[in-house]
């Protein structure tokens, strides 16, 4: 069996741990053979398609590294025009690629469906995002080390806030799903934490601030990019064109320094933490998720199943299929249990 892997989609820390893990259970059980696909789906779209064969040595040493040994693209559409389809369906043919694992997010997901029902080509998926909105799967990997870095860069603003008596916000990445926000929040011991889900009054964000102003003299909001004032428009920084996900979001926090300003005595700040949270090594969660992940999807190959994702549920892996995960975002339920202690301790949600 010839297995083309690729990833899709913005880089995520343990992007490496799942094509080593992919790679060494096909290579351990025999009779595979593993081609990279350079950039995504990117790699199958030129006339002199990017690929290379991947050897135990290849991904070897590679378990801790951030990002991606193969590299990836957000703006490449294999489904963007029927020339480019049939391009892809030759390329893959010529490589003699009898199926695919897609490393990715749903965006990914839903493209390789679309391949799927348009050639044929057959393909395992394995979910990957910092975001943790992946539809039936609980972590991530990724998630793990984002949090761990937006927690990091929240402590940091404590001590200069508190040393300068300001209020700090730090925006944290995310899209539409407060996850980041809200596990790095509370981890950091953020005093109000805004999020997607939560449409914010801007008067209970002064309110909680002027209280601390009277008390601590210092206050730190960890702020999710996607989070808005209630009767707003989402922040958007901006917008690529022809990109299967064109929507950039950024810049909220920067917003909500101009709308906290005049009702202030502190100086108030703002930082966007930015992809800072996405380099960097895997946490050692996520490097075993993210094994967990690729020998699994190797073990689906190998039973000849396929159009499934691997996925993470109740603790245990296991997979669902690729068309139920396909443009589907796994938010914050408002009645979720982290939000719940959230509120009982006295964070205050901007409501
Ligand atoms: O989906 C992962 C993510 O890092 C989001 O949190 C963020 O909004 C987006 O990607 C940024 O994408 P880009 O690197 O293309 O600007």
């Amino acid at each position: 069996m010839r297995v083309g892997v690729l990833t899709g989609g913005g880089d995520c820390p343990g992007l490496n741990a799942v094509i080593r893990a992919v790679t060494k259970s096909l290579i351990h059980h025999g009779q595979c053979e593993v081609i990279g696909i350079e950039d995504g789906f990117a790699g199958l779209m030129h006339e002199q398609p990017r690929v290379r064969p991947l050897t135990w040595r290849d991904v070897s040493g590679i378990l801790h590294t951030g990002g991606t040994l193969l590299g990836t693209s957000n703006s490449a559409n294999p489904l963007r025009d029927e020339a480019t389809t049939q391009l892809v369906a030759r390329n893959v043919a010529a490589q003699g690629l009898d199926v695919l694992v897609v490393i990715g997010g749903d965006g990914t997901m839903s493209l390789a469906h679309g391949l799927h029902q348009r050639i044929g080509l057959p393909c395992v998926g394995v979910p990957k995002t910092i975001d943790n909105d992946i539809a039936f799967c609980e972590r991530s990997f990724g998630f793990d080390t984002a949090v761990a870095t937006a927690t990091e860069g929240l402590r940091r603003m404590d001590s200069t806030a508190f040393s300068h008596h300001r209020v700090m916000i730090v925006e944290t990445m995310g899209r539409h799903a407060g996850w980041i926000a809200l596990e790095s929040g509370l981890a950091a011991g953020a005093d109000i934490i805004l999020l997607p889900e939560i449409d914010f009054r801007l008067e209970s964000v002064i309110e909680r601030c002027r209280q601390r102003e009277n008390d601590q003299r210092y206050t730190v909001i960890c702020m999710g990019e996607g989070a808005k004032e209630r009767g707003t428009d989402l922040t958007v920084r901006q917008v690529v064109q022809g990109s299967p996900d064109p929507v950039r979001l950024g810049g909220v926090a920067h917003v909500l320094r101009e709308r906290l300003q005049p009702h202030l005595e502190s100086e108030v700040r703002a930082t966007v933490l930015g992809h800072l949270q996405r380099g960097g090594d895997p946490t050692p969660f996520d490097r075993v998720l993210a094994t967990r992940f690729g020998h699994h999807a190797a073990q689906l190959l190998l039973q000849g199943i396929h159009g499934r994702m691997v996925t993470l549920q109740c603790g245990a892996i296991t997979s669902v299929p690729m068309s139920d995960v396909a443009h589907v975002q796994r938010t914050i339920p408002l009645d979720d249990a982290l939000l719940v202690t959230a509120r009982d301790i006295g964070v205050c949600l901007g409501e």
